[in-house]
């Protein structure tokens, strides 16, 4: 018989092994708090006094392993005190389950993050489940702070550093099989060997996994000192110290105190430092936007059998790939093969860089059906519009697939500049167009808007959400109102960026204050990267919107056949498609005040759509802004960081730039509701 615990179902079987599986009582996922490391610490009592043979630690729920630290009782703490004693408690209760003399097996089936992995790591054995879910990894630099229940010392020890440190830095997550040939795997099963692969390691106690001779030796103090330069440089040349410390930080801690006793204690004080930075706290806030955008998506259930996109270009072509990469059957339709062919071979590309195996590559190609008749339009139950951006061309085709299109298919479009009311006009039943708005490059942008309008039916707009979740994207609601949230946001920015340039600020002082502020690539870059003719349509158009002018470095460059990247030369020269550097240095004399003319037109845009509700939330708004543009993560959104710079100092500092540079730095009227929210 064993105890009867919340959190943790056990038995013990016939051979007299334990199993303990984690079911987090009231959560879809386990995670790990208080009450979770408190049994864990109880059951290892009572496996250490009993008579079993050993240990099994899994999971009882339907999907998962572990996902890591419980961060919503995470973020209720505010003291550094309250951080250090979980931190401790983790610790402590993982060196208890390392110190057991009875063999220990964490039987991985499904996904194993941060705290979860450690866990793992504390155990003598790790068997995984064969399956595409299964990933492990330590995902802690992702959200400010890094591994602090023993896997920055625990992982090194057992796989070398030059691996492990290229687990806790990317934060990314590996593959059970990668996983199993760095080393901190021990087996790869199928489900249905699962359970005996580990009765196997309990009772045969096969040797246990350390680390080469090689391995070993990058863990000494020399060796410590000279990776660590290199680790430095290699993420300096990602990621600033200053905005995203915790790398950095790992490495210091690992450096100094290596893989023995003391290393636990440091790893816990550095831990804890991070936790309570600005850094963490907002890149916590991004993880539950993320949920937020992600809740939208299961609004309700949808099946998506078979998707059909018309228009074989840039978006469309990328599109109907990354729904067949999905594992749904896409009909890709444009006006003539040739104009298909091109997209497929991206798709091929795509393929191999994500699925790798010739058999998945294969069965995905086999997916994206060329369809130059349209024969998929009778069968798709949704269909995405993604043709020249015309309204006479995208109403004639719209009137044509509401007569051929099955009556519960969603009907979308990509446009990202005319009004869904425009081209819904020539509709019987107007009410079942959405747009359903990509961002470029498909393969990498993780957001889509859903634009609608109020002709637009919710139960369409909820269905075309859930579509959006289905391939997994996140999706964000958005009114038919010019640019949208995110291009409308964007647009001031970029617009104030050629200002900028046209004033005779370099371009590479202008986009260094951009990276400064942590913007993932500067305006003027963005610009060059988007296509310049692209850039000039939607600022045309915006500004007819809103009013401000175009400016004319913009218009001449477009007239000159200069579009950026792809011509080889916008602001910047590109060579095979790389930007040529530029040996100019830059003084960082007017970064500040290039950054604040950059993105307080940015957050003043921002507080624009808010009033307009072009969005729902200024939550919503951060989050569309973060994942649909890369706005400075660690800065926690446009509003979130208007809010901690202060709102009355903004709109201060909106004056200022007011009176020296005119009207379009005039502060939105919404600021007062704002502060006084
Ligand atoms: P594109 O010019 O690369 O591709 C358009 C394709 O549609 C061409 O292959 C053309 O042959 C085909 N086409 C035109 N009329 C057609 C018809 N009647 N039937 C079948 N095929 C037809 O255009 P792109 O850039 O892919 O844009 C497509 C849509 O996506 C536009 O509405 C655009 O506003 C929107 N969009 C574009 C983004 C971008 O970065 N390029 C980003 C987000 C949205």
């Amino acid at each position: 018989m064993t105890k009867e615990y919340k959190h943790w179902h056990c038995e013990k079987d016939n051979e007299n092994i334990y199993w303990a599986r984690l079911d987090k009582a009231g959560a879809s996922t386990n995670s790990v708090n208080h009450e979770v490391l408190h049994e864990l610490s109880d059951i290892v009592d009572e496996v250490a006094q009993g008579t079993c043979q050993g240990l099994v630690i899994t999971s009882n729920k339907p999907k998962g392993f572990i996902a890591g630290a419980d961060l919503h009782y995470v973020s209720q703490f505010s003291a550094a005190e309250d951080i250090d004693a979980f931190v401790k408690l983790g610790q402590d209760v993982y060196a208890k389950l390392e110190s057991l003399s009875l063999p220990t097996v964490a039987l991985i089936n499904g996904f194993c993050m941060g705290g979860g992995l450690e866990m793992a790591l504390a155990c003598d054995y790790r068997i995984a489940l064969e399956d595409e879910g299964t990933k492990l990894g330590l995902p802690e630099v992702n959200i400010g702070i890094h591994p602090g229940w023993g896997g920055c010392v625990r992982l090194p020890k057992l796989i070398g550093a030059l691996k492990a440190f290229d687990v806790i830095l990317t934060g990314r997550p590996i593959r059970a099989s990668a996983a199993k040939r760095m080393g901190f795997v021990d087996e790869v099963v199928p489900l249905r060997q699962l359970e005996r692969a580990a009765r196997f390691y309990v009772t045969h106690k096969p040797a246990k996994h350390s680390a080469s001779f090689f391995e070993r030796l990058t863990n000494k103090p020399f060796a410590r000192k000279l990776l660590a330069k290199i680790f430095m440089k290699k993420t300096r040349a990602k990621i600033s110290p200053k905005q995203y410390p915790s790398p950095f930080a790992a490495i210091h801690c690992w450096e100094h105190y290596g893989i023995g006793h003391k290393a636990y204690e440091q790893e816990r004080r550095s831990m804890v430092k991070m936790a309570i930075t600005d850094t963490a706290r907002n890149l916590i806030r991004v993880f539950f936007l993320q949920d937020k955008l992600k809740e939208l998506a299961k609004v309700r259930n949808i099946d998506v059998k078979h998707v059909h996109v018309i228009g074989a270009g840039v978006m469309g072509g990328d599109i109907a790939a990354w729904c067949a990469l999905k594992g749904i059957t896409v009909t890709l339709q444009d006006r003539e093969d040739k104009f298909i062919a091109p997209a497929i071979k991206r798709a091929h590309a795509l393929y191999k860089k994500k699925l790798k195996k010739p058999r998945l590559i294969t069965n995905a190609l086999d997916r994206l059906i060329p369809d130059v008749a349209g024969d998929g339009i009778a069968k798709a139950d949704v269909i995405i519009e993604a043709i020249v951006e015309n309204l006479e061309a995208k109403q004639g085709l719209f009137k044509q697939l509401e007569q051929q299109a099955k009556t519960d298919a969603i009907l979308a479009t990509n446009t990202s500049s005319i009004p869904l009311d425009e081209i819904s006009e020539v509709l019987e039943d107007r009410s079942r167009l959405v747009g359903i708005h990509f961002f470029n490059p498909v393969a990498k942008m993780p957001l889509v808007e859903v634009v609608y309008s109020r002709a637009t039916d919710q139960d369409v707009k909820e269905r075309a959400q859930a579509f959006v979740g289905v391939v997994g994207k996140l999706a964000l609601p958005v009114t038919s109102s010019p640019g949208f949230l995110v291009n409308r946001i964007l647009m001031p920015y970029l617009l104030e960026a050629v200002t900028l340039l046209d004033e005779g600020f370099s371009a590479q002082a202008i986009d260094k204050a951009a990276l400064k502020f942590g913007m993932p690539m500067g305006p003027i870059e963005l610009a060059d990267t988007v296509g310049l003719d692209i850039c000039l349509s939607v600022a045309t158009n915006l500004t007819s919107h809103f009013g401000g002018t175009v400016p004319e470095v913009l218009k001449r460059k477009v007239a000159q056949g200069d579009l950026g990247r792809k011509t080889g030369t916008g602001y910047y020269t590109y060579k095979n498609g790389k930007k040529v550097k530029d040996k100019q240095t830059e003084s960082s004399r007017n970064l500040t005040t290039i950054q604040d003319r950059l993105i307080l037109r940015l957050v003043n845009e921002g507080v624009s759509c808010l009033r307009e509700g072009v969005v729902e939330n200024a939550e919503l708004l951060d989050a569309g802004m973060i994942f649909g543009t890369g706005f400075a993560p660690f800065r926690g959104g446009p509003i979130h960081y208007a809010k901690k710079r202060g709102i009355l100092h903004v709109v201060e500092e909106l004056n200022k730039l007011q009176e020296q540079y005119g009207g379009r730095f005039a502060a939105d009227a919404a600021w007062e509701q704002l502060e006084a929210s």
